[in-house]
């Protein structure tokens, strides 16, 4: 089994190598990876970042921009999860094959997030901030970073302030509360995939 949605199925083929297992999953994946590159680049101020600077953020939060863009693939009141390919699968039978408290953590993480009603506008900006605020380990101009990630957070509590009327002070705090449970979930995700490559 391979339980990440990001794959066609959970369900692989057991005449394939581990190597064509890999080469599959990587082509269900690369496109969305590419999107977020393409969506780095068009963040105002993310170009201007030195190049070095831009690859260790997108390294970094990848994942985490991912789990945002994906989260509506968590599907809690139906309790289902659907995979790229677009069939979903129940999460009883993704925990009867292998999932874990992983899967509850990003199931809680998704219901919270879409409880919080973005629009795209919105989504697209704390995606922005998300990006901008990965891990900071070998970041070369901190300062430059630092500055950008205000900027993006300022735009976000404008347009939220705009759309939400009185709940937008609460739904700001809470979106920045998902920062560090974005950061948990990447490492928790990062766990699985290394053990898979070593146990496939
Ligand atoms: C598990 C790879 C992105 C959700 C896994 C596993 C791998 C993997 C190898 C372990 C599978 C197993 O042991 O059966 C990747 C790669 C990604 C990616 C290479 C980069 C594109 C994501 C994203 C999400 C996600 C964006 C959420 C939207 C999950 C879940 C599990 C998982 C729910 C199972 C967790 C559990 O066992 O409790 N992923 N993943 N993955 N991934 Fe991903």
């Amino acid at each position: 089994h391979l339980v990440c949605p990001m794959n066609m199925s959970p369900y692989v083929d057991p005449h394939k190598t581990s190597q064509e297992i890999w080469e599959e999953f990587s082509m269900s994946f690369t496109p969305a990876v590419r999107e977020v590159v393409e969506f780095a680049k068009r963040i105002p101020g993310f170009r201007e970042l030195t190049e070095r600077d831009q690859v260790s953020l997108l390294k970094a939060g990848t994942f985490e921009v991912l789990m945002v863009r994906f989260a509506s693939l968590f599907n809690m009141a139906e309790r289902t999860v659907t995979f790229l390919s677009g069939k979903r699968y129940s999460l009883d039978l993704l925990r009867s094959i292998g999932a874990g408290e992983l899967l509850t953590s990003m199931c809680e993480f998704s219901e919270k997030l879409a409880a919080l009603r973005l629009d795209a506008e919105e989504m697209s900006l704390f995606t922005a901030v998300v990006l901008v605020s990965a891990d900071r380990s070998g970041i070369q101009d901190l300062n430059s970073v630092e500055a950008l990630q205000d900027k993006l957070i300022r735009a976000l509590r404008n347009q939220l302030m705009q759309n939400h009327g009185a709940e937008a002070a609460t739904t700001f705090t809470k979106l920045l509360l998902k920062l560090p449970e974005l950061r948990s979930l990447n490492n928790m995700h990062s766990e699985e995939l290394l053990s898979f490559k070593v146990h496939p």
